[in-house]
């Protein structure tokens, strides 16, 4: 192990230039102008994958954007590792709030400047570099891998879940790895052991056939600028408690032990509020803010569009006003089961006034495991040895739907071993990824294959 280690400080810059190269691809899959670009960037991740020295790298199509399988199987007997990362990323506006260019990696302070530096390609990045070290120092690696690389996270994986139910036997493995969350805190490495689920929704008001002269018509029909922001609060009352019929009924509720643990935690609020520039933290009365983040489920308004926004003044009754809302779910509440309760609320609550169309975007389950099993203690002991310290057990609000799904279909436990920071920026202008994190997590990666190795052996 510490000849891999060796390589892996003395190719430390070497890293940070070819991760630069990965992270000028715009793989954004939201935008189909980009999607020549996401192939780019599926073709570069199997090129790599070759490089590295890993067999039957191949893209998979799918109806959507491409996943990149690839694997290692030359450890009989050993347990296999199921590696699983995206390499699409988030789209960039507001393009005049980065300081440097999205896709010009721009190191400074010893943190790396990019679109997908976090989320999710320096992360995956590391992993093959792991793997790299193993088998240029070894010739081999201590464990089976096998990788599942795919360009539909940021949109939902539409096309993931059949994929893996239709390659069982090809995708069986020990464990799944993930590396796609942050850690904690600065210093405070951490095993991530639940994620929130997701349900996501478009909703259309329409109340007239076109825009009208709000002197001739306003006072005489509704105005959908003004019915959907009272819909929208109706949502969640002042406590913080969403208010659709239903909603909490199937939520476990977080567990007395669980909650000392989370107070446990260095967690700083006053500094957690000042860097998010909010004047003051609203959520859930009752639940402390890590609480309301990683146990308790929310409704949010992710977009709102309707009337007129250009300069100057226009008198207008808009004919539409339209939402982009979502959920974020906690055990054991399913997304299906909250898009009818959410339907029957709309429903319910939207005036005749206006015609309501509501769509289903995408979602995915919420997940949690349990941490007592031997692979989660594996990746606690890898992280010691990346990065000197004892990781700490988190649980997250962000969701990654394929989790619940690898669970299901496949019967395997999954370790979430995160290196990005909650000041990553993720999904926002100014992403970043900490390289002594970077570099941690490959020393890290490196001695989790081992380690997991060591589980059967
Ligand atoms: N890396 C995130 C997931 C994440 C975020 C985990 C924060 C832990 C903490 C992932 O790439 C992501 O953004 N997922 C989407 C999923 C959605 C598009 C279905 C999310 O959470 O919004
Ligand atoms: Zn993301």
């Amino acid at each position: 192990m510490n000849n891999v280690i060796d390589f892996i400080h003395v190719h430390r810059d070497r890293y940070v230039d070819e991760l630069t190269q990965y992270l000028a691809i715009p793989s954004i899959s939201a935008l189909p102008a980009h999607a020549a670009d996401v192939r780019r960037c599926a073709e570069w991740t199997r090129d790599e994958m070759t490089r590295i020295g890993l067999q039957q790298a191949r893209l998979e199509e799918t109806p959507g954007h491409p996943i990149v399988y690839a694997e290692w199987m030359g450890a009989p007997g050993a347990p296999t590792i199921l590696f699983y990362g995206h390499y699409d990323v988030q789209p960039v506006d507001p393009v005049a709030l980065w300081t440097s260019p999205p896709f010009e990696a721009t190191v400074r302070d010893g943190e790396i400047y990019a679109r997908g530096a976090a989320d999710d390609k320096g992360q995956v990045f590391m992993h093959f570099k792991a793997v790299e070290a193993h088998l240029k120092q070894n010739g081999r690696l201590p464990v089976n891998m096998k990788f599942l690389i795919e360009g539909e996270e940021e949109v939902g994986s539409a096309n993931l879940d059949h994929y893996i139910q239709a390659h069982r036997e090809q995708l069986a493995a020990d464990v799944v790895v993930i590396s796609d969350s942050p850690m904690f805190d600065r210093g405070i490495p951490s095993i991530c052991y639940g994620l929130r689920g997701l349900a996501y929704f478009q909703i259309d008001l329409r109340g007239t056939r076109s825009d009208l002269h709000s002197g001739s018509f306003g006072g005489a029909v509704a105005n959908p600028a003004m019915v959907l922001p009272q819909i929208l609060a109706a949502a969640k009352d002042r406590s913080g408690r969403v208010r659709i019929d239903g909603f909490y009924d199937d939520v476990l509720e977080l567990r007395p032990e669980e909650r000392a643990e989370f107070a446990r935690l260095p967690f700083n609020e006053k500094k957690y509020r000042q860097d998010l520039g909010a004047p003051k933290l609203f959520g859930e009365t009752g639940y402390t803010t890590l609480e309301r983040v990683w146990g308790r489920p929310t409704f949010e308004v992710n977009g709102l569009l309707s009337g007129f926004t250009g300069e100057g003044a226009k008198t207008v009754i808009p004919a539409v006003a339209m939402a982009k809302v979502s959920m974020r779910l906690v055990p054991n509440q399913d997304p299906e089961k909250i898009a009818t309760l959410f339907a029957e609320w709309l429903d319910k609550t939207a005036p005749k006034t206006v015609e309501v169309t509501l769509t289903k975007m995408h979602g995915g389950k919420p997940w949690m495991t349990d941490f007592d099993n031997p692979y989660v203690q594996a990746a606690g002991r890898a992280i010691r040895a990346g990065f000197g310290q004892t990781p700490v057990y988190n649980r997250e609000g962000g969701s990654i739907p394929v989790v619940s799904t690898f669970q299901q279909e496949l019967g395997v436990p999954c370790v979430l071993f995160g290196v990005g920071l909650p000041d990553e920026n993720a999904h926002a202008p100014d992403e970043k990824l900490d390289l002594g994190n970077f570099h941690g997590g490959i020393v890290a990666s490196a001695c989790l294959y081992s380690e997991i190795a060591a589980v059967r052996g």
